[in-house]
């Protein structure tokens, strides 16, 4: 049964995660986007809405749709509040050690059927999937950076992914 991705959970609200929850929050789904410190999520959050007054400045957006992504987009530092995501990206900053507790924090909080991804440029997906209890429901999703701009990402598949993970992940918005 395929998953119908509705919210996504994004770890991380600098450059990459704050990027994810625009591009998310554009295309009308739910973002649930935490950091570790409530400055963080601020600085993404206005970075986001920067980001969206200079694309209604090229009249590639209007005021409403500005309004309307920002109102999908809930910042916090709870990862809690993750569990309502169908899909949770984890971009929190390159450092193996800190990824695997991240990952090993969200497995333990997330239903089982939740997908984790990671936007990882370096580590192995296959490694970072292992100390999951879902390594089938984990996958590599290298956005490339300015992720609004580019809007193109790439699927790595760890040893283990499903091809239900991964169909699931390519066809959402
Ligand atoms: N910047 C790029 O061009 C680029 C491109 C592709 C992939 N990536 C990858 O994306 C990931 C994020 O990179 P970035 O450039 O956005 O880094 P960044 O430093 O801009 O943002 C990382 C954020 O993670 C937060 N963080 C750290 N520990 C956390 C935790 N335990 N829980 C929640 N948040 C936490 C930090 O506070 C920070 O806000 C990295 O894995 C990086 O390799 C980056």
């Amino acid at each position: 049964m395929s998953t119908e991705i509705t919210t996504v959970g994004i770890i991380g609200a600098g450059t990459m995660g704050n990027g994810i929850a625009q591009a998310c929050a554009v295309a009308g789904v739910r973002v649930v986007m935490v950091d570790i410190a409530q400055a963080a999520v601020d600085k993404g959050v206005a970075t986001v809405g920067a980001s969206l007054d200079r694309l209604i400045k090229k009249d590639k957006l209007t005021a409403a749709q500005k309004e309307a992504a920002l109102a999908l987009i809930q910042g916090g530092t709870s990862y809690d509040d993750l569990k309502g995501a169908q899909l949770v990206i984890e971009a929190a900053t390159e450092n193996h050690e800190l990824k695997l507790r991240i990952l090993k924090q969200l497995d333990g909080l997330l239903a089982p059927e939740t997908i984790i991804a990671s936007n990882t440029s370096s580590i192995s997906i296959t490694q970072l999937a292992a100390p999951t209890s879902r390594p089938d429901r984990f996958i590599g999703m290298h956005f490339f950076n300015p992720v609004p701009m580019m809007a193109l990402v790439e699927l790595i598949r760890g040893y283990l992914t499903s091809d239900a993970t991964h169909d699931a992940v390519r066809s959402s918005p």
